[in-house]
């Protein structure tokens, strides 16, 4: 894995983006580690807490720990997959070397959630607000096609600004970023080579206080 010194940049409020931080081979790498985890935890179809209405992305999860979302349960984290009941599968090696090079932060992550675009999904808006520890940082590593990232302030309908997340970018919100607001108005098919027509996030976590 390359960690192209330098290339990172923080933005005013906080935000740090590190362009090309895994390059061609880490990313295949990657790839391959996250298809295993598929494997095991099959991706999952989550659905807003009440309405019921599904998520443009499809989801999964490594490590200890989870993120879930369904209509009578909302949002949360639990141990065990919501449709095989089994356990995540363990963080893969790179996932775990993102965190300590990019999150340094003195606990392990606990969860990794895998979110698979489509070229027409996309993720509206939202704060990552549902771990008790929120003094670590979030962590996200992408793959495959570009995508428009746009994130705010912490309260809603604020001022937001955008950049674009290549396949091997990480972005990571800590600090007075951690609560920001962030999403993924659309994916930009036509710019990968490694995952035509998806993009895969990585966001990794820790959810429990220490
Ligand atoms: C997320 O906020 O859960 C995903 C962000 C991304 O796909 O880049
Ligand atoms: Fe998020």
């Amino acid at each position: 894995m390359t960690l192209l010194a330098g290339l990172r940049e923080t933005f005013a409020d906080g935000l740090v983006y590190v362009p090309g931080y895994l390059d061609a081979a880490a990313q295949r790498i990657l790839l391959r580690e996250i298809e295993a985890v598929i494997a095991a935890a099959p991706l999952f179809q989550p659905r807003m807490p009440k309405t019921g209405k599904p998520f443009s992305v499809e989801m999964t999860n490594c490590g200890p720990l989870g993120w879930v979302s369904d209509r009578d349960g909302g949002y949360r984290y639990q141990a065990t997959h919501p449709e095989t009941g089994r356990p995540w599968p363990p963080m893969p090696p790179l996932v775990l070397k993102a965190w300590s090079e990019l999150g340094a932060y003195k606990h392990a992550p606990e969860a990794c959630l895998v979110n698979a675009y489509g070229a027409a999904a996309h993720m509206g808006l939202h704060q990552d607000k549902d771990e008790n520890d929120l003094g670590a940082p979030v962590v996200s590593l992408s793959l495959g096609e570009s995508c428009i990232f746009r994130w705010g302030g912490t309260s809603r309908g604020g001022p937001t600004q955008s950049i674009t997340l290549a396949s091997g970018d990480a972005v990571v919100l800590a600090g007075k970023a951690r609560l920001a607001f962030h999403g993924v108005p659309r994916i930009l098919p036509g710019t990968s080579d490694l995952l035509p027509g998806r993009r895969i996030n990585l966001t990794l976590r820790r959810v429990t206080a220490p």
